[in-house]
C-alpha cells in the first residue's frame, strides 16, 4: 500500500461507457446510489492483484478482529477481499456498501453462507441496534467522504453500532503535499491485466482542489484484443485528503478519546513521508 498514491486509488462517482469497435462494453448506466459502479467492480480483483499493492491491510484488519471481542463490521466492504477472510477466520461478519454491484462482486463469491451484507451509506447506515467489536472501513474508503458533515456522521453512526470498548479502524493516504499542490496530471497508462482473454490497459487522469482537499480521478479501462482497441470503459470519482493532526481533531469532536495512529500496516508509527495514516479508535463511555 502506499508505493504510489496516484496510481493505487480506487473509487467511483460515476460511470460512463463507450464502445469503440463492438459491443463488449456493457456499462452504460448505474443506480445514482450506486457511486461505485459496475465497471470498477468488474474490474476491482483483478486490478489490485495486478497492482499488488494491497495485502498487509488484509493482516492489519484480521488481526483487529482476532483481538476484539464480538463480531466485525466492515464499512465500504467492497468486493469482501478483506471481509471474506475475517469471515473465514470465524468471526460473524456483516458489510455495508452503497455499491450494488461491489456486493453483487461479493456475493458472488459466497455459496450464499457469506457475511450478512446491506446496501446503504457510511454516512446512515442503521443495523437496527446491533453492536459490533470491530468496525473498520479499508482501503480509503472513508476519504469517499466529501465533506466534515458527512465525516461527522460516519463516526456519529459508528460510534452508535459500538459494543462497549469496542473498536473503529480505519485508513487514508497520507498526503505527499508536493503532489497535492500539483492541480492536474494529465492521463497516463496506470496497470496491464488481463480478462477474458483480452488485454486490459488501465489509464488514470488526476485533478486537484487543494482549497477543498479534494482529488478527482478518472480511469479509463481499455480493452484490446489482437492489439486492437476493442472498447473503452471510464469510471469517475472523488476523495479526500486529509492530514494527521486533522484526523485527531475529528476523532476528538466526534467522542473517541482513545485514539492509535500508525503510519504503515506494521504498525509502524507516523513519520515524515510514511504510507497511511491508520486510526484505531474507541470511547470509554
Ligand atoms: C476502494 S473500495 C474498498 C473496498 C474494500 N474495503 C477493500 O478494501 O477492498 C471503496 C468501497 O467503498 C464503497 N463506498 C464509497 N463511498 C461509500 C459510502 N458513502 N457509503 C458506503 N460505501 C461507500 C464503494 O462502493 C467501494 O466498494
Amino acid at each position: 500500500m502506499g508505493r504510489d498514491h496516484l496510481g493505487i486509488l480506487e473509487g467511483g462517482m460515476g460511470v460512463q461507457s463507450q464502445s469503440i469497435h463492438d459491443p463488449v462494453t456493457l456499462a452504460r448506466t448505474m443506480d445514482p446510489e450506486d457511486q461505485y459502479g459496475v465497471v470498477t467492480a468488474r474490474y476491482y480483483d483483478a486490478t489490485y492483484q495486478a497492482l499488488g499493492v494491497v495485502g498487509p491491510d488484509v493482516d492489519f484488519y484480521r488481526r483487529l478482529a482476532h483481538d476484539a471481542q464480538g463480531s466485525v463490521l466492515e464499512l465500504g466492504c467492497g468486493t469482501g477481499r478483506i471481509l471474506l477472510p475475517i469471515a473465514a477466520d470465524g468471526h460473524s461478519c456483516v458489510g455495508v456498501d452503497s455499491s450494488s454491484s461491489m456486493l453483487d462482486a461479493l456475493r458472488a463469491k459466497t455459496d450464499g453462507n457469506g457475511p450478512a451484507l446491506l446496501l446503504g451509506r457510511l454516512q446512515d447506515f442503521d443495523l437496527a441496534g446491533r453492536q459490533f467489536g470491530l468496525i473498520f472501513a479499508a482501503f480509503r474508503v472513508f476519504q469517499h467522504l466529501e465533506t466534515v458533515e458527512d465525516q461527522l456522521a460516519c463516526l456519529e453512526r459508528v460510534k452508535g453500532h459500538l459494543a462497549p470498548g469496542g473498536s473503529f479502524a480505519f485508513d487514508v493516504f497520507n498526503p505527499r503535499l508536493e503532489r497535492m499542490s500539483d492541480p492536474e496530471v494529465p492521463e497516463r497508462e496506470n496497470i496491464r491485466f488481463r480478462d477474458a482473454g483480452d488485454e486490459m490497459i488501465r489509464y488514470e487522469a488526476v485533478t486537484r482542489d487543494p482549497l477543498n482537499q479534494l482529488i478527482e480521478v478518472t480511469f479509463r479501462y481499455e480493452r484490446r484484443r489482437n492489439e486492437e482497441v476493442v472498447s473503452n470503459e471510464t469510471t469517475c470519482f472523488k476523495m479526500r485528503w486529509f492530514t494527521r493532526f486533522e484526523l485527531e481533531h475529528l476523532m476528538a469532536r466526534a467522542g473517541f478519546d482513545r485514539v492509535q495512529m500508525y503510519g504503515d500496516f506494521d504498525r509502524s508509527p507516523v513519520v515524515a513521508g510514511c504510507p497511511a495514516l491508520i486510526v484505531v479508535a474507541g470511547t470509554s463511555g
